[in-house]
């Protein structure tokens, strides 16, 4: 007779569970254990017997776990889609992502991988937009796009912020992105800036001949986040941008739902909180399959190279996460790849401490189907911003279409390297 009560090694997941992947270190008790403790304490039970539990709840409810790898401390846990209120990303995460994180029955956990059902896939709408729908909007359809980040972060004032779109925007990059930490601050208000830039946004297409993008920070409480959205729509806007973790799921939901016909651009910033430890926390290739279930467009994925942590290796498998349409022929042997069911793939965004110098290398791993964002890479060009921005199309141009580079790009590479 099996000792475990959540334990089962003959168990095969169905199409309609939700299976989930998490290394376990043990806090003085067994694997076996500790799984107990996990998969009870994320659906039904508690730490001890209880007299309100029948063989109904638990034959209907329990997960199984069904996959054990002691070397690794590598579990599979299957749970039936009755434990989940489709639509309620938080209420997911708050039962397989919730109070096991803090049990004295691990010393640490760590969620790797999820595997949604089609009933939890298609209750939520996915990316409106997607990397076609992107292609679209901007008009480009073979290279990366190509952006950057306003700089200082935070600093300049609406009229400062706007010259400094206006000089990306018409040295060629495609891209003007708000920062992080840039919302509504004292000395650079939402409206006003929005107003401006946009403004500029039209002047630098009818000088290039190009469609340009401005994707303004919305991140605020979810009233706020949605009356500024609104007002970007209102003003001729066709993206936003929010911090999806410090906003929160909830918020990001909020604002797909309102279903405003604008690209969503999702910054994730705060994820290394979660995502960095490999011991504890939750991967960021979890983060990006829900953020592509709740349905942003674009999605900070890592760079590879550059300022920011994260390994070839996880970057990629974060890409294929998002982009992925379908399960493939390899993929049908691990259940935690998934069918999207004709949910859109997101368009991953590589950001954080990019030069022109690196395009040939990210372009090498990620391929052209991306967004390349540039801070310091952009504004730290010797000659400013108008020729950052061009050495930035160049370098881009080059690897895309082979075309030689020019001066800007020429002086971007002496400066910073290749
Ligand atoms: C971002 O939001 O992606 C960062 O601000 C990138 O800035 P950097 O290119 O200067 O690192
Ligand atoms: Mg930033």
């Amino acid at each position: 007779m099996n000792k475990y009560e959540y334990i089962d090694l003959k168990y095969r997941p169905k199409p309609s569970d939700l299976v989930a992947k998490y290394r376990i270190v043990p806090n003085g008790v067994s694997i076996e254990k500790a799984c107990e403790h996990i998969a009870a304490e994320s659906s039904i039970g508690t730490w001890t017997e209880i007299c309100t539990m029948s063989s109904r709840i638990m034959n209907k409810l329990k997960p199984h776990v069904y996959d054990i790898d002691k070397r690794r401390g590598v579990v599979k846990i299957a749970y039936t889609s009755e434990l989940f209120e489709e639509g309620n990303i938080p209420q997911i995460l708050s039962s397989i992502a919730g109070n096991i994180f803090g049990m004295n029955a691990i010393t640490s956990l760590k969620l790797l991988d999820v595997s949604f059902p089609k009933k939890i896939i298609t209750a939520s709408p996915g990316p409106a937009f997607g990397i076609k729908g992107v292609r679209k909007v901007t008009g480009i359809s073979k290279r990366p796009l190509v952006g950057t980040i306003i700089k200082p972060k935070v600093g300049l004032d609406s009229l400062g912020h706007t010259n400094v779109a206006y000089s990306a925007w018409v040295g060629g990059l495609d891209i003007v992105k708000d920062d992080e930490n840039l919302t509504s601050l004292p000395f650079n208000k939402f409206n006003e800036r929005i107003r401006l830039t946009l403004r500029a946004r039209d002047k630098a297409e009818i000088k290039t001949g190009e469609k340009k993008i401005y994707m303004p920070n919305v991140t605020a409480e979810t009233n706020e986040m949605l009356r500024r959205a609104r007002f970007v729509k209102a003003h001729g806007g066709k993206y936003v941008m929010i911090d999806i973790l410090t906003a929160g799921f909830s918020a990001l939901q909020t604002l797909r739902i309102a279903d405003l016909g604008l690209v969503i651009h999702a910054h994730r910033a705060m994820h290394g909180a979660i995502t960095r430890s490999p011991e504890h926390g939750i991967s960021m290739l979890t983060i990006a399959k829900i953020s592509r279930l709740i349905g942003v467009d674009q999605l900070h994925i890592g760079a590879i190279i550059g300022k920011m942590h994260g390994s070839g290796k996880e970057v990629l498998s974060i890409q294929e996460g998002i982009t992925a349409k379908t399960v493939n022929e390899d993929d049908k042997r691990d259940v935690l790849y998934q069918n999207w069911y004709g949910r859109n793939p997101v368009l991953p965004v590589a950001s954080g401490g990019l030069h022109p110098g690196h395009v040939l290398g990210v372009m090498k791993y990620m391929g052209p189907d991306i967004v390349m964002q540039f801070g310091g890479g952009c504004h730290g060009h010797p000659k400013g911003t108008e020729a950052g921005g061009r050495a930035i199309r160049q370098a881009v141009e080059a690897v895309a279409f082979r075309r030689p580079g020019g001066e800007e790009l020429r002086e971007a590479l002496s400066y910073w390297g290749k």
